[in-house]
């Protein structure tokens, strides 16, 4: 299986991150010195991806533009001698391929992704949710992608979560056939606490097979009257069988303002250029 393509669904309202969603996407709200979307793509690259379509929607093509040429402001830099922003500036522009399609109304995760489909078209491809953050050696979509090849199936990536924290994310259950791996049995997208044995949650990570368009379009709305990708990934899974891979490294879901603000200071520490000042910083202000 050779994965070409990533969708990368940004059209949603961003709820969760108003007022400073209002006007501003959220997959562009700042993260140390980079938009949250960057990340996402730059992780696409590392897993081999060529292709990245983003389902968008009237307000949204500041994504679009991030990723595309800035003449002007190239022109600034350039008469200034500004020679490494230039390149910073220029670098993004060149990363990928982008494509987008737009999500005229906003049904839901698998609707944004069903919106890909005439991008797609009948190769496998991958998925990942725009503003969910994964980093570490070997972490993220290179990981499912190396399993999806080996192993010629759909793949998921999954997380452990706390027992009383499975009502916020899409559950799956299966059977451990590697250490890590799981042939998926069931899914269930925000089970109540209680309700479920397992602790696997489905992260925004995903490497599937054309055919899911088909189960997205068969499926009714469920959860919270969307079309949900969970549903349709239990069919896909109920038919041609799918696994779930347990996804190393760290996650931050931007959405999330204590996992955002975190994200923050684990970028920042990373960069050996800010971190001891930081450091001292934060050591300030929690005295
Ligand atoms: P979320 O549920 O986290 O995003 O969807 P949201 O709906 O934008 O945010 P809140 O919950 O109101 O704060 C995960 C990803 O799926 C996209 C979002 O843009 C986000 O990147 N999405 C969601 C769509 O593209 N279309 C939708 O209809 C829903």
């Amino acid at each position: 299986m050779n994965i070409r393509k990533v969708v990368i669904p940004v059209a949603g309202w961003g709820t969760r991150s108003l007022p400073a969603s209002k006007n501003i996407p959220k997959e562009m709200l700042p993260i140390y010195n980079k938009p949250v979307v960057q990340y996402v793509v730059e992780e696409a690259m590392r897993a081999g991806v060529e292709d990245v379509v983003f389902v968008t929607n009237r307000d949204k093509s500041v994504i679009e533009d991030h990723f595309d040429y800035n003449p002007q402001l190239e022109a600034v830099l350039e008469r200034a001698g500004k020679t490494e922003l230039l390149k910073v500036v220029r670098d993004v522009a060149e990363m990928v391929n982008i494509m987008a399609v737009r999500q005229k109304k906003q049904l839901g995760l698998g609707h944004a992704v069903l919106c890909a489909r005439e991008m797609v078209k009948t190769e496998p491809f991958a998925v990942m949710v725009g503003d969910d953050l994964m980093f570490g050696d070997d972490a993220g979509l290179t990981q499912l992608v190396r399993v999806a090849s080996e192993r010629d199936m759909p793949v998921i990536g999954v997380m452990e979560v706390p027992a009383d924290k499975v009502n916020r994310y899409g559950i799956v259950s299966g059977d451990e056939i590697a250490p890590g791996v799981w042939s998926i049995t069931d899914m269930v997208e925000k089970p109540a606490v209680g309700t479920v044995d397992s602790r696997l949650a489905i992260v925004g990570r995903y490497v599937l097979t054309p055919d899911i368009f088909d189960h997205l379009e068969r499926i009714r709305p469920g959860q919270g009257g969307e079309i949900q990708l969970t549903d349709a990934l239990a069919s896909l899974a109920r038919e041609r069988g799918m696994l779930a891979v347990k996804m190393g490294g760290v996650r931050f879901d931007a959405g999330d303002w204590v996992d955002y603000l975190c994200a923050n200071i684990y970028f920042g520490l990373m960069d050996n250029k800010l971190s001891e000042s930081l450091k001292a910083r934060l050591r300030e202000i929690l005295c």
